[in-house]
């Protein structure tokens, strides 16, 4: 006779549930948004998603019905229509993600706002950091950064994320915002960010792929680990208050790592390539969209993250509220 049989946790979906390991949960989510001054159109990149006017009343109107279902905050990318050598319109206190966090402010203060912070979008050559000769300038890159933060944090945002991959940016970042007493602005930093190809779709909704050469020297390379939790390391010595991973879908084991080794909310970037890779799936009828955006969350959920970024957001908080527990 078998006494233990693994069957009878799955015997029905009210059992499955209750004895489900990973719960998922409206806060889990911060949902990623292209914000600009022109017209909103749909990204051909990224079905489903739009580079949104500032000023499209859908815009708001989408995001209250998302925050009618939970979901507490956002990610905010500005797409640039003025660029320039030195990328000047990043720390443009008119610039349009500080008219956009103002205004988001005003409407929504509860709806936490985290900012992307960096210089690929707003510079002419694409690239992440000051280029010159062939090569990325570090610590010039920092100042400029911080120039950005503290626009982003006049404006109101509640979380900068500096996704450039500079060393030492963290800590240049929260000295000036402190100095500018900031100090409850949070820095998530974009700790372990991998130089990946699943970057290729957002490259084209930011238009923001580099003109000249590539992020090779400072962006991670894939097959490392044990220097992404010293990037972490650092990044926890220089004071960030969340630590990201992206991607996500192919680092779960990274995720895991610095879950385990860190006493900081961990989150996973679930980047624009594993989105549209799925979307377009789904789209030519090679998976249930509803089981594979559920595997993708669940999956980045057992991981070990406490902060999932998605653009799936609003497939599961107005498609698949059946997720939630
Ligand atoms: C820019 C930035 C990128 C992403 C977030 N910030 C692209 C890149 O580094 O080339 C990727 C986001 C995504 O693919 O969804 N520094
Ligand atoms: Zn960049």
């Amino acid at each position: 006779m078998l006494t233990r049989r693994m069957r009878r946790y799955r015997v029905s979906a009210g059992v499955r549930k209750i004895v489900s390991e990973t719960k998922i949960h409206t806060s889990d989510f911060m949902y990623p948004i292209f914000v600009w001054d022109g017209n909103t159109q749909e990204i051909e990149s990224m079905p489903e998603q739009n580079r949104w006017n500032i000023s499209d009343k859908n815009l708001y109107n989408f995001i209250e019905r998302l925050m009618k279902k939970g979901l507490s905050s956002i990610l905010v990318f500005g797409v640039a229509t003025d660029k320039d050598d030195l990328g000047t319109e990043g720390w443009n206190e008119n610039g349009v993600v500080q008219r956009f966090v103002k205004n988001m402010k005003k409407t929504f203060p509860e709806l936490i706002l985290a900012t992307d912070v960096c210089l690929c979008t707003w510079r002419k050559d694409g690239q992440c950091g000051v280029y010159r000769d062939g090569k990325i300038i570090n610590d010039e890159t920092l100042d400029y950064l911080a120039k950005i933060s503290l626009s982003h944090a006049r404006a109101g945002a509640d979380i900068i994320a500096p996704s450039d991959m500079m060393d030492g940016r963290v800590k240049k970042i929260r000295e000036t915002l402190d100095s500018e007493k900031f100090y409850d602005t949070l820095i998530m930093s974009y700790s372990v960010k991998y130089s990946s190809a699943l970057y290729g779709p957002f490259r084209s909704a930011a238009n923001s792929a580099p003109q000249i050469g590539d992020r090779t020297s400072y962006q991670m390379n894939p097959p490392q680990i044990r220097e992404a939790i010293l990037e972490a390391q650092i990044d926890f010595e220089e004071g960030a208050d969340i630590i990201m991973v992206k991607p996500a879908m192919m680092y779960l084991d990274v995720i895991a790592e610095l879950k385990s080794r860190f006493h900081l909310p961990v989150a996973a970037f679930s980047v624009s390539g594993e989105y549209s890779m799925i979307k377009l799936g789904i789209k030519n009828g090679l998976f249930d969209e509803m089981k594979i955006i559920y595997e993708l969350i669940v999956a980045l959920k057992r991981a070990g993250a406490d902060i999932i970024i998605s653009y799936f957001v609003p497939d599961v908080f107005l498609k698949y509220e059946n997720f939630f527990i």
